[in-house]
């Protein structure tokens, strides 16, 4: 178990994609890298960096998918580069955990690539799919967790 130091990245409102699931899953990214750079900064084991990396995959995994499945819903214009942009996030993290396995991983490059995505896509591009949803996809949450409440 590490000490947890100084965060390197912190969650502000202004990276809000849905109010709901996708910023819960970038908030877990932030988090992610923040015990990233715990490890850089005092050493952890490598159960704990496996771990972190096993998390990102599913960042990765999940998170993509959930936002891809509501671009397709909502017709985000830009979705085809969007999807380049996780693909290409997909490709660079399969490399660091390559590296993992083969005990040749540099934590201080994963971070900077961690950080570099955090901000080209987090506060840019799903900022821009944030704005493509607007304020209507809170609007239409809060209705369904209405009509869940009333049937429950
Ligand atoms: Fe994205």
């Amino acid at each position: 178990m590490c000490a947890m130091g100084l965060n390197l990245v912190e969650w502000s409102d202004d990276m809000s994609v849905d109010g709901r699931a996708i910023d819960e899953s970038r908030k877990r990214l932030l988090s992610l890298i923040n015990r990233m750079y715990d490890v850089m900064n005092n050493g952890c084991d490598t159960d704990t960096l496996q771990n972190i990396l096993c998390d990102l995959a599913d960042y990765a995994g999940y998170g993509f998918l959930e936002e891809e499945k509501l671009m397709s819903v909502s017709r985000f214009p830009e979705r085809d580069e969007h999807i380049t942009e996780h693909w290409a996030f997909i490709n660079s993290l399969t490399v660091c955990i390559a590296d993992f396995e083969k005990g040749s991983l540099v934590v201080s490059d994963t971070l900077r690539f961690l950080i570099r995505w955090v901000a080209s896509h987090v506060r840019k591009s799903d900022v821009a799919f944030g704005r493509h949803l607007g304020p209507g996809v809170r609007r239409l949450d809060e209705r369904s967790r209405v009509a869940r409440a009333l049937v429950a």
